[in-house]
């Protein structure tokens, strides 16, 4: 490999930024684009009082709910780095899109609000996080405002996920008596100044917490008494700094801030970069590493979007480049496709501008034009290299409901829309065993998939359909062969239906059916949805 694909891949550092919506994920998001020179200003990746939109807000579903369903990706150079941002969607009901891209980035950041502390979607994310075993950033955010105890966050932190926390900053005080921040490395006190939020460096004055007279000027004797009781408490009582244990994501480091406000943004971006790792290693099916520097380029798909862009009616296909270099216009092999490809239209986000994409390396993520033959977690790699990375796991859907359509002239539409968003991962679809297409069983993890189904559904294909709610809350796969579905034995309330490949689910209404269906009928094998 050469030196020039060696540094580049070395500067790369890839990161999923996670949190339950409102808690300043697009907030901080803009920060770390603002210092990256990546926006000129505040307020252009969602601006205050106006119509303008985050760059990662690409539905108007999501403009209307004020939610991100769908992730994007953005990359901006700070400091020698080359930073790939993968944003997420903050509700839990979109866990499975937030996982996707988890196996996409080399770490996490979790942006959490002072005030609120663990909320049940963070709660969820975290899990979802924790499973992929990588480091993950703590930005407790909104210390401009009133918040929780600080050892109380970090206290509901450990217990809630189960792993140590590192505060890298404490601060002083919150809400209108906020003074700033100790950083407990470089053992200085940064004040916070309410008063910038522009681009450019923060206006702070350090200082040292033994030098009392100047701390007491600075944020008054009361507060550094606190100050100086609870570093003490921190320093004799807390975890210690371990970067093997941050690295393996077992302990969290975390940092106080205000994103709005633009502080400890910057501070945080920079401890973020030195202790985070370049493009980490990838297992491939047969259990061998791939690791970024191999020769030969490498890739999988992580996410598919279709229409990002409605001049464009385009369908994408998100790919994490796993080894070597991507170098456009070469023919590649896709795996799963059993034949070569040229990766057309390869495309990077670069705040709101897509542009198109000569060359990319290891930890970076591509966006290429998808004609209808990705699937999530295909490989596409070198033609004289062949890997086969794992596929992504899925989560097994919570709820189902028929989806029928209304209009028989449009058969067509419904047919291809509901095809085109299970493909990407949206929705999942499974039909009654010898009924048509009109009629379709929709599983999703959560309610708000169905609104996002409804609202494609109408917009990009012109159809309506009718849905009912199913009260199955469980789907097993029959593992079995050659399986006569009609000829099992099973509850009134339990359904057989079919997925496109044709094979065979049941779906329960509850866990006394599930144990029916396999003490009735001997030989049946039933395996998890999530464990395929
Ligand atoms: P999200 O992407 O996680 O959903 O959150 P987002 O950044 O959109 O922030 C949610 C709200 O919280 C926004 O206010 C934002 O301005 C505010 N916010 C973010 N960081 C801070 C902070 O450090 N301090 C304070 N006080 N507020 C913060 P909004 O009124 O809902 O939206 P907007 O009108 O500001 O766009």
């Amino acid at each position: 490999m050469d030196e020039r694909t060696i540094k580049e891949i070395e500067r790369r550092r890839t990161f999923a930024i996670i949190s339950h919506p409102d808690a300043g994920k697009t907030t901080l998001t803009e920060k770390l684009l603002l210092y990256g020179g990546a926006i000129q200003s505040a307020g252009s990746v969602k601006g205050k009082q106006s119509d303008k939109h985050a760059v990662s807000d690409w539905m108007e579903l999501e403009k209307q709910r004020g939610i991100s369903v769908t992730s994007s990706v953005m990359q901006f150079r700070y400091n020698g780095y080359c930073i790939n941002i993968l944003d997420t969607p903050g509700h839990q009901d979109f866990s499975e899109d937030t996982y996707r891209t988890l196996m996409a980035a080399d770490s996490a950041v979790m942006v959490i609000d002072a005030a609120k502390g663990i909320e049940p979607q963070t709660r969820k994310l975290f899990h979802v996080c924790a499973k992929r075993g990588i480091p993950i950033f703590t930005f407790i955010n909104k210390m401009d405002r009133e918040a929780r105890d600080p050892f109380d966050l970090l206290d509901e932190l450990e217990r809630e996920f189960g792993i140590g926390t590192y505060p890298m900053n404490w601060p002083i005080s919150c809400g209108v008596t906020f003074k700033g921040v100790f950083d407990r490395r470089a053992r200085c006190i940064h004040t916070f100044d309410n008063f910038h939020g522009g681009r450019g460096k923060l206006n702070t004055i350090a200082c040292d917490i033994t030098e009392t007279e100047k701390l007491d000027a600075l944020i008054g004797e009361n507060l550094r008494e606190e100050l100086c009781e609870q570093v003490e408490l921190l320093d004799g009582a807390s975890f210690d700094f371990d970067e093997e244990k941050i690295a393996k994501g077992k302990l969290s480091p975390v940092f106080f801030g205000s994103a709005l406000n633009n502080f400890g943004v910057e501070d945080f971006l920079a401890a973020f970069l030195e202790m985070t790792s370049s493009p980490l290693s990838r297992k491939t099916i047969d259990d061998t590493e791939v690791t970024p520097f191999d020769e030969g380029f490498s890739a999988f798909v992580f996410k598919i979007q279709a229409n990002m862009n409605k001049a464009h009616r385009d369908r994408i296909a998100f790919l994490r480049i796993c080894s070597g270099k991507f170098e456009r216009g070469e023919e590649y092999f896709h795996i799963q496709g059993k034949r070569p490809i040229k990766l057309s239209q390869p495309q990077q986000m670069m705040a709101q501008e897509r542009e198109g994409v000569e060359e990319a390396f290891a930890g970076d993520i591509i966006g290429v034009f998808d004609p209808g033959i990705f699937s999530i977690g295909d490989t596409v790699c070198a033609k004289n290299r062949k890997v086969t990375y794992s596929g992504i796991p899925t989560f097994a859907p919570e709820h189902f409901a028929m989806v029928e359509q209304i209009d028989s002239m449009k058969r067509k539409q419904f047919a291809k829309g509901m095809d085109q968003i299970a493909k990407e991962g949206a929705i999942r679809m499974f039909f009654e065993p010898g009924a048509g297409m009109e009629r379709v069983v929709v599983g999703v993890i959560g309610m708000l998939q169905y609104d996002v189904l409804k609202f494609r559904m109408e917009s990009e294909y012109g159809v309506k359909y009718i849905q009912r709610e199913l009260p199955f809350q469980y789907i097993q796969r029959i593992d079995n062969e050659d399986v006569d579905v009609a000829k099992l034995n099973l509850t009134s309330d339990t359904r057989v239906v079919v997925d496109v490949q044709g094979k065979y689910y049941l779906l329960f209404t509850g866990q006394w059916s599930i144990k029916w269906a396999t003490d009735n009928n001997p030989g049946l094998v039933l395996v998890d949805f999530d464990h395929m």
